[in-house]
């Protein structure tokens, strides 16, 4: 689930995205809900110009529902198609079947004007690591399909998944990097658990989530840990210390250990349904 990139990796996925593009119809980029710009790549939509675009909100059952509704919007009025998934669980999922077909309805019809008949759509998933692009293809071809490509006797070629007689889906799915420089996208990620925990401070990690809870979800830390959330973030996390009974030897306060727990029930959705970003501040922060 962690992910090293140095340049060359950059550039090699880069280079294959760019080979790719030029086989397909349609991008079907995945997202986290839960942080939809964060977990963009900065150079997807060049790359991907001139194609239908699709933006899968995955992970919604662990978004915040009136965050991704946000989403939802932000993302049409900028031009893309959007869907909401939740590729775990299967849901939303085999529907993008028909919006992929609605996306690409102006490259039907110059077929058919051309007098093409029955060239399947031609798509490709894409997306930074762990956003959910493996379970999603899982997902939506399940067991019954065919490949086609790559048969004996057959110059080696892309191989693709035949989905049904209209959409073929690229079988590998196109790797991105966020954008790592920003330090806000590095916190958001590794918020989710998508990048190595040992890079960032486990405290600071837990006091900035216990700010953001604070600001943006009223009421869900001091249901969950019994703490005053009027008072600052520092004092946040010790009251969980304390009522979490979290200790070192000698009696004093363990606060990474208490990090530790804000942490994992925040990523196994035991704070519940939560956004990290919305398209205000996302906006602006951009
Ligand atoms: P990738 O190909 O983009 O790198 O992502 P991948 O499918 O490997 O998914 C990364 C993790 O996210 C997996 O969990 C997967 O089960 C989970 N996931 C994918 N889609 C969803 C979703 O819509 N909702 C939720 N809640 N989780 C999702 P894992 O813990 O790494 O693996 P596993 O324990 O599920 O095998």
């Amino acid at each position: 689930m962690d992910f090293q990139w140095y340049p060359g990796h950059m550039t090699k996925a880069k280079r294959m995205m760019q080979e790719n593009m030029k086989l397909i119809d349609i991008m079907i980029e995945l997202v986290d809900a839960r942080i939809p710009l964060s977990s963009r790549n900065p150079d997807i939509d060049q790359l991907a110009a001139n194609k239908s675009r699709l933006i899968l909100l995955n992970k919604t059952d662990m978004a915040d529902e009136r965050v991704t509704a946000q989403w939802e919007e932000y993302f049409k009025e900028k031009g893309f198609y959007v869907a909401r998934t939740n590729a775990r669980s299967g849901k939303g999922v085999k529907g993008t079947q028909a919006i992929v077909m609605d996306a690409c309805k102006e490259k039907l019809e110059r077929d058919r004007k051309r007098g093409i008949k029955n060239r399947p759509i031609r798509a490709m998933i894409a997306g930074i690591p762990n956003v959910g692009k493996s379970t999603f293809i899982n997902s939506l071809v399940g067991k019954a399909c065919t490949k086609t490509g790559n048969k004996p006797g057959v110059t080696k070629g892309k191989q693709w998944i035949k989905l049904n007689k209209n959409i073929e889906l690229l079988d590998t799915p196109g790797i991105l990097w966020p954008k790592f420089e920003d330090q806000q996208v590095g916190l958001r990620l590794a918020l989710i658990g998508s990048i190595r925990d040992e890079i960032l401070n486990q405290d600071e990690m837990a006091i900035e989530l216990i700010e953001y809870l604070k600001n943006h979800y009223q009421g869900i830390l001091a249901d969950r840990y019994q703490v005053d959330e009027n008072e600052d973030k520092v004092k946040i996390l010790e009251q969980i210390a304390l009522n979490r009974n979290c200790k070192m030897k000698g009696n004093e306060l363990d606060y990474e250990k208490a990090s530790k727990i804000v942490l994992e029930e925040f990523r196994n959705g035991k704070l519940g349904k939560i956004s990290l970003e919305t398209p205000e501040e996302g906006t602006k922060e951009a």
